[in-house]
């Protein structure tokens, strides 16, 4: 991973950036292909000259980027400010004709990302909202979805992993059982996306959304639409911007193109070192080495092992309060936070420390001589 490493000036200063689940670190790259665009490129779509073609070829790429990404064509693919503007603007356009009464499930595992755009709905329409509960190990209770689907059930809304403990969720068991009961499937993907592949169409979800800042990219949000769904639904949208193909009938005013830019660098820094499947091979090993050599005076909350999760860890040290934790480590040259509830807001009443806890995220640009310093800060505190 050196030589992936050496393409981050970030990185350069040896602080180990160990808090990628609240967005990661970029390469040159992606900031150089910002910047080109911006003096490259025109302003907007439509100018019948070369810096108007750019911007044209700019776009494009991108949707076909994502489309790579994310596992569908790149006409489904609609790209907005962040994960949840995109999910506020979606639930809405899907809701249109629902009726008074009509159910949403969200998950315990959630971020609020992903719920609040579903309670907001439900408070302007009458929608009821059910939370998905979460086993004592602090995964998606599927048995739960099970016994809380029914016909009144519109959506399914669950985290596919979590950005708090780290669990994955069988997001296309949820799919089938949404599928089964007639209900819509939508799949937030923020914390999964910069861990692991994606492949949208083998997941069967209808909705699928994550955010490219967390997977070293620019803030920008990123949704996949089940191609059906998206020609049905009608868009909360000015005319006549374009509406083709069907993914921009979302997309709302002009878009970011230089953000777009550096989407498509992300996406070529990322295969350019094997794809996400390469990655997660390499993440996993990290996570297994933290979890094997924790000293006793940690707690992990959720999952022991690297089975059924990605590599971020939720814990606290024994009788050091958290806040102390992170700003002990950020002088020993260790990134990491501490928070209450992570904005996983149902999960928090199912954690059982009293105040907050410290969240440790590995990514591939992490070295297994971060995990080990990291252990032996952690270890030096019983001290
Ligand atoms: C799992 C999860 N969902 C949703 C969000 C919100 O994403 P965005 O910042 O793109 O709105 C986050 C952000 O941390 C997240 O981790």
């Amino acid at each position: 991973m050196q030589a992936a490493r050496d393409r981050f000036s970030s990185l350069r200063g040896g602080f180990a950036f160990l808090d990628a689940p609240g967005g990661s670190q970029v390469p040159d790259e992606v900031g150089d292909a910002i910047a080109r665009a911006l003096r490259e490129a025109s302003a907007n779509l439509g100018a019948p000259y070369e810096t108007g073609k750019r911007v044209e070829a700019i776009l494009k790429n991108a949707r076909d980027d994502a489309g790579r990404f994310l596992g569908c064509s790149s006409d489904d693919v609609i790209f907005g400010t962040n994960m949840t503007t995109l999910d506020f603007m979606l639930s809405r356009t899907a809701s249109r004709d629902w009726k008074e009464g009509d159910r949403i499930l969200v998950s315990r595992l959630d971020h609020d990302g992903g719920v609040a755009p579903w309670v907001e709905l439900a408070a302007d329409r009458g929608f009821e909202v059910n939370w998905i509960d979460v086993t004592d190990d602090l995964r998606l209770d599927l048995d739960d979805l099970e016994r809380k689907l029914d016909e009144r059930t519109r959506v399914v809304a669950c985290v596919f992993a979590s950005n708090a403990v780290g669990s994955i969720t069988d997001a296309q068991r949820v799919a089938e059982l949404a599928r089964e009961a007639g209900a819509l499937s939508w799949i937030d993907a923020v914390h999964y996306a910069a861990h692991e592949p994606v492949d949208v169409q083998a997941i069967g979800c209808d909705v699928f959304l994550c955010s490219p800042y967390k997977f070293c990219g620019p803030h920008l949000g990123l949704a996949y639409g089940r191609h059906e769904l998206l020609e049905s639904w009608r868009p909360y949208k000015a005319r006549p911007a374009g509406s083709t193909p069907v993914g921009r009938k979302f997309e709302t005013g002009t878009a970011p193109y230089e953000l777009l830019a550096g989407f498509s660098a992300t996406i070529a820094y990322l295969e350019s070192l094997g794809g996400m499947d390469v990655l997660k091979t390499y993440e996993r090993e990290l996570g297994a080495r933290f979890l094997e050599t924790l000293p006793e005076n940690v707690t992990v909350y959720g999952l022991q092992t690297m089975e059924g999760r990605v590599p971020t860890f939720l814990l606290n040290v024994d009788g050091v309060e958290a806040a102390t934790v992170a700003t002990t480590m950020a002088e020993r040259g260790y990134g990491v936070w501490a928070h209450d509830n992570w904005y996983s807001l149902g999960l928090r009443e199912k954690l059982p420390y009293p105040q907050d806890a410290v969240r440790v995220g590995f990514i591939h640009y992490n070295t297994v001589d971060e995990v080990d310093g990291f252990v032996a800060e952690l270890a030096s505190f019983s001290k």
